[in-house]
């Protein structure tokens, strides 16, 4: 057995996939995102951030599970842990790599969640509460993978808060990255050019797509 078989994990993520799935059906339901976003939402005050899951999908959290594994990484930061999916999938790969995962989660409500499901999976992460800018800065250590799915405005300030620390050949993966190029922003330009210090690649996944980088 693995720790992403575990049936305490596989509980635990099956009833918040489905939980996560039946909010986003019913949102769409109420036509909830059908205006088109003059901005993009405040995330301390928008009542989708503090309320709804925004959670990758299983496929993304195998291909998190996979990277943790495949990397040996241990020390392992996440940017923005809702009700704590993917902190599940990371807890379950550090716990067989012998590392440790720090999320981080602006909304204290959220962060509770999080925080009991991983306790429910059997699984431990640190889940730092408030501004991720405040919560990581002054952190100390290597980092071996970073995961960003926080304000999608504020991938690029937290990547160069963390930058000093990424070790040679970090990861870093970024979710909600259009597979289009023609669509991608400052922080894909920031990865993506030649002399930007990654290597990086837009993979196609259940929902959009996830960018994944390697810190040369
Ligand atoms: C897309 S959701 C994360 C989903 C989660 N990674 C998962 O797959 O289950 C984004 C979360 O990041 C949080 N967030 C956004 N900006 C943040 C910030 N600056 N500091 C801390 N948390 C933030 C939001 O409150 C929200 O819960």
């Amino acid at each position: 057995m693995t720790a992403l078989t575990d049936p305490k994990l596989a509980q635990v993520l099956d009833r918040e996939h489905d939980a996560a799935r039946a909010q986003w059906a019913a949102r769409a339901k109420a036509g909830a995102g059908s205006a088109p976003r003059q901005a993009p939402p405040d995330f301390r005050s928008s009542e989708r951030m503090k309320t709804s899951y925004l959670a990758i999908r299983p496929d993304q959290g195998r291909f998190l599970y996979g990277q943790v594994l495949a990397t040996g990484a241990r020390r392992i930061v996440e940017f923005g842990s809702s009700f704590g999916i993917s902190t599940l999938y990371l807890a379950a790969a550090a716990q067989e790599t012998g590392g440790h995962v720090t999320g981080t989660e602006y909304h204290p409500e959220k962060a509770a969640k999080a925080r009991g499901n991983l306790s429910e999976a059997g699984l431990s992460a640190d889940i730092l509460v408030g501004d991720a800018r405040e919560t990581l800065s002054g952190g100390e250590g290597e980092i071996d993978l970073l995961f960003l799915d926080g304000a999608k405005d504020l991938y690029l300030p937290v990547l160069r808060l963390l930058e000093p620390r990424l070790r040679k050949s970090a990861v870093v993966i970024a979710d909600n990255i259009p597979t289009d190029p023609a669509r991608h922003g400052d922080f894909m330009a920031a990865i993506s050019e030649p002399a930007s210090g990654y290597a990086t690649c837009v993979l196609g996944m259940s929902k959009g797509g996830m960018s994944h980088s390697v810190r040369l």
